[in-house]
Order: structure tokens, then C-alpha cells, then sequence
């Protein structure tokens, strides 16, 4: 059989391996590639899945669709690693071939459980009117990697008041109980979160609805995760059909938590504050968090977004997860800041360090593809100042600071390949104060910032041309003072 080109149901093992190797060489043809994200060999990549740490390893999974680029039937892709930063494709973890995961191995979440990693995971099928019907499946991994599904679903039904969209259960452990959040959606399409608990992973018992005050809050919660730090309970999740509101929810589908007391598992209950985007750039959603074992929160996310193409597509490839972020709280604000390991990739050094006073400067030895960079800044009375790379004459991507507004901006209108531009080619965030340091995380097609050591993190794809590598500091209406240094990656 050839390779579908268009949404299908077709397994990975009714296609010849020479379709899968020509579409394997024309996805590592392709200059976007990125060098220390995880990205899919071919196909499709969407939500982190199962993120854990078994048997002396960092494991994480993810949604991977192989024939192509778009969201057709899901499998569960597993890379491994021993550091966070240099991972091993592993290969399939969990393939969608019995009567419950016929129509995909849709996410869900990893804990261990007696020596064995416990994969829970959303089975999609539809039947032959294409009418959705979702099971929760479990899968046993053991300490040499085999993976093995149960023969049975461990919830056959959606409860009564909730849809066909039921799905992304999210594990955790109280004392002996397990316990999952699992999005839903109620039958006057509405999102929420619900509640599952069990004492062995295997018998399942549907607990309710998790009462928040966010009532009619979008159509759908996708991919909730809920923990706790300091003392306080988070949960996370992904809500569509937000409207935009000012420089809030401007990506289609958005990806936040709210913060609180802790859970009341007794009566299902989660008092506490406003909605909070995760993340002020364009392509990011599904977050996924895990505890490591020297007790930091650790998260990572799909570095795409639902329903929108990337210009890798015409190669056969799209989408990668973000690098993993450690979590904090600040004045009980989730904090996000890349983890020290990834300084294991720093390669070449430069700095600079200088004054500008109403004018743009590049710098010997800053341009690049893959790199990080820092720059703190020093504000004077500019009226805006901040970087502008992956510059050519044509192409440039523009992190800024803006005084008069006092917002932050990401401007990718000249990024390069145009993306989603139906949602805007800017993105902006007001901050208290000033900026005073900015950290860039640039990949072959890809930025991650990070401002104020993790007060806001902007993470966007963009698809520059290869050439477009300059890096061009400025401070513009004034003067600011700035101090950079960039590593190679
Ligand atoms: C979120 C999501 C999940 C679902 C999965 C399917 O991006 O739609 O709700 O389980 O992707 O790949």
C-alpha cells in the first residue's frame, strides 16, 4: 500500500519499507531538522506522553503519527535518556492493534508500580460511522524495556453527562491510592477535568467531576496534569475554544494551569485563582510534567499546536517537544527555567558587551543556528531594546523589550516560512518591571526564551533559510546597556 496522504486510519505495517524509507530520506533531507530537540524520524509528532523515571532512566513517550504529517493513527513513540539532554529513539511503545486503541494509542501518562511501569493510556476508536468511542488501556512495561498491553480496557464507558471526549488520564500517587485527572467533556460541551482512582492501576473506580470554579471555561480540556509544590495544587491543562482577549489566548488552542490549596480528594474540589498561560509564544501545548528523583518538577511539551500546518510538511515531518523546563514557584507563579543539564551542549563561547544608544550592532563571532544565548541588559531610558536573530536581508525573528508598553514581544513576521499567520505574527506580554535578561534556546527551526530567568517563556517554530544567521543587538528611542554571551550548540 502507498503512503495515505491525507487523514486515514492505515498502520505503519500495511506499507511497504521502501515508502518508508523514501519518506524517512526525504524527512532527513530537510534543512529544518532540529539538532537537540526530540523530533519524530518521519511523520508526525504531537502530546508528551509518560514521562518518568524507571529503573535508573529518564523515559518519555510521545503521540507519533509515521506516514506523514498529519494526525492520523496514533502510536506511542518511546525515546529514553540518562541526562534529559541526549535521547534514544527507542522505537514504538505502544501500537494501536486491539478491538479498545483500533483508531490510536491516544496519550496518557507513566508511574511504577511494583517494579513495572505502568502505562495508562486513552484507546481511541470509532466504529463505521466514524462515531468516536474512547477506552482507558492499560500497558506494563518491565526493567528490559517489553512492553505489554492488558487484553482489556480498564474503563469501558464514558460516564453518564460527559461525550465521546474522554481521554488523557494523568497519574499520581496518594499514600496507597493511585489516582488520575482525565479531560472531558461535559454533554452541554463544556470542558472539565474528571477523576479516577484505584488501589492496583488495573481496577479503576470513575470518581467524578473535579469541581473548579472555571464552569464554562472552552469546549474541551485536553491533557490535564495535576501536582503539587510548596504546598500549593496545580493543575494543567490544555482548554479549547478560549476566544482571544487582549495578549491572552491568541494561539488556536491554549495550554495553562491554575493554582490553589491543594486537591480535596474527598469531595473533588480544587479552589483557586485565574487561568494562567504557560506560555506567551506561538506553538506550544500539552504540557506534561514529571517529579524527578532528586524532587524537581520537571515539564515538557509539544512544540506545535492542533489544526495548524508547519512548512516542514512537504518534507514529511512536523512538530518536536520543547526541552525539558524545571518548575518553581515565585510570589505563586509558576516559574519556568531550562534545565542545567542542557549546559552539557555548550560548545564555542563568545561575549559582548556594550552601550547602544539609539542604534542596532552585530558583534564578532554572533550569528548561529543552533545555539543559547544569555544577554542580560542594563535599561536606560530606550524606548525599546532587545535581539534580533536568524537575520539575512530579508529574514529576521525579534525578541524586545517595549518600554512605553511595558510588554515583551516575539515578532516573527519576517521569521522566514510563514506559519498559522491567520492568528498573528506577534506575540506580546506585559511583565512588571524591566527585562533584565533574556535566554534564547535557537534550533535549526525553533526558540525558546526565556525572560527573567523564568518569569515568561515564549516558544515558537520558525523557518528561516539556512543562510539567515546574523544576530543584531539594539536599543532604539535611547540608550541601554547589555552583556551577552552565546554558546554553540
Ligand atoms: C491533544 C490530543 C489529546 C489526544 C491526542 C491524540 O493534542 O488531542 O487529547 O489524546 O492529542 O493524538
Amino acid at each position: 500500500m502507498e503512503l495515505p496522504r491525507g487523514k486515514s486510519y492505515i498502520r505503519l505495517d500495511q506499507i511497504n519499507q521502501e515508502d518508508i524509507d523514501n519518506l524517512i530520506s526525504r524527512v532527513n533531507s530537510c534543512s529544518w531538522r532540529q539538532t537537540y530537540h526530540i523530533q519524530p524520524v518521519s511523520g508526525l509528532l504531537n502530546d508528551p506522553n509518560g514521562f518518568c523515571f524507571y529503573k535508573g532512566e529518564y523515559h518519555l513517550y510521545y503521540q507519533w503519527h509515521p506516514l506523514g504529517p498529519f494526525h492520523g493513527l496514533k502510536y506511542w513513540y518511546h525515546t529514553k535518556s540518562t541526562d534529559l539532554v541526549n535521547w534514544e529513539n527507542v522505537g514504538i511503545a505502544i501500537k494501536p492493534d486491539e478491538y479498545f486503541d483500533s483508531h490510536g494509542a491516544y496519550s496518557g501518562s507513566a508511574v511504577e508500580h511494583e517494579g513495572k511501569l505502568y502505562l495508562l493510556y486513552t484507546g481511541n476508536t470509532r466504529d463505521e460511522h466514524l462515531v468516536r468511542r474512547p477506552y482507558l488501556c492499560i500497558a506494563l512495561m518491565d526493567d528490559e524495556g517489553n512492553i505489554i498491553k492488558s487484553k482489556k480496557s480498564v474503563l469501558d464507558k464514558v460516564p453518564d453527562g460527559y461525550t465521546e471526549h474522554f481521554r488523557d488520564p494523568k497519574l499520581w500517587k496518594v499514600e496507597d491510592r493511585y489516582y488520575a485527572v482525565i479531560g472531558a467533556q461535559r454533554t452541554d460541551k463544556t470542558g472539565c477535568v474528571c477523576l479516577l482512582s484505584s488501589s492496583d492501576l488495573l481496577e479503576w473506580n470513575f470518581e467524578g467531576e473535579l469541581a473548579t470554579n472555571l464552569d464554562n471555561f472552552g469546549f474541551m480540556w485536553e491533557c490535564p496534569d495535576y501536582f503539587e509544590m510548596d504546598g500549593k495544587g496545580i493543575l494543567v491543562f490544555s482548554p479549547q475554544g478560549l476566544e482571544a482577549e487582549g495578549d491572552f489566548y491568541q494561539n488556536i488552542y491554549q495550554a495553562g494551569y491554575v493554582l490553589g490549596d491543594k486537591i480535596n480528594l474527598e469531595n473533588r474540589q480544587l479552589t483557586h485563582g485565574d487561568f494562567v498561560e504557560l506560555d506567551r509564544g506561538f506553538d506550544f501545548y500539552a504540557p506534561h510534567t514529571m517529579n524527578d528523583p532528586t524532587g524537581r518538577r520537571l515539564m515538557v511539551a509539544w512544540m506545535g499546536l492542533p489544526e495548524i500546518e508547519y512548512p516542514s510538511d512537504i518534507n514529511g515531518w512536523a512538530n518536536c517537544l520543547t526541552i525539558p523546563r524545571e518548575l518553581s514557584l515565585r510570589d505563586e507563579k509558576i516559574i519556568q527555567q531550562p534545565i542545567p543539564e542542557l549546559q552539557s551542549l555548550r560548545k564555542d563561547k563568545v561575549e559582548a558587551q556594550d552601550e547602544l544608544v539609539d542604534e542596532k550592532k552585530s558583534y564578532e563571532g554572533f550569528s548561529g543556528v543552533t545555539y543559547e544565548l544569555i544577554c542580560e541588559f542594563e535599561p536606560g531610558d530606550a524606548l525599546e531594546y532587545g535581539i534580533e536573530f536568524r537575520v539575512s536581508e530579508e529574514e529576521q525573528t525579534v525578541i524586545k523589550f517595549d518600554a512605553t508598553q511595558g510588554k515583551v514581544i516575539l515578532d516573527r513576521t519576517s521569521s522566514g516560512k510563514v506559519i498559522g499567520s491567520k492568528h498573528g505574527t506577534k506575540r506580546k506580554c506585559r511583565i512588571d518591571g524591566d527585562v533584565y535578561k533574556l535566554q534564547l534556546f535557537v534550533d535549526s527551526s525553533s526558540v525558546e526564551i526565556f525572560v527573567n530567568d523564568g518569569e515568561e517563556a515564549f516558544t515558537a517554530r520558525i523557518f528561516p533559510d539556512i543562510r539567515s544567521q546574523d544576530i543584531r543587538f539594539f536599543a532604539l528611542g535611547g540608550r541601554a546597556a547589555f552583556k551577552a554571551v552565546k554558546w554553540e550548540y
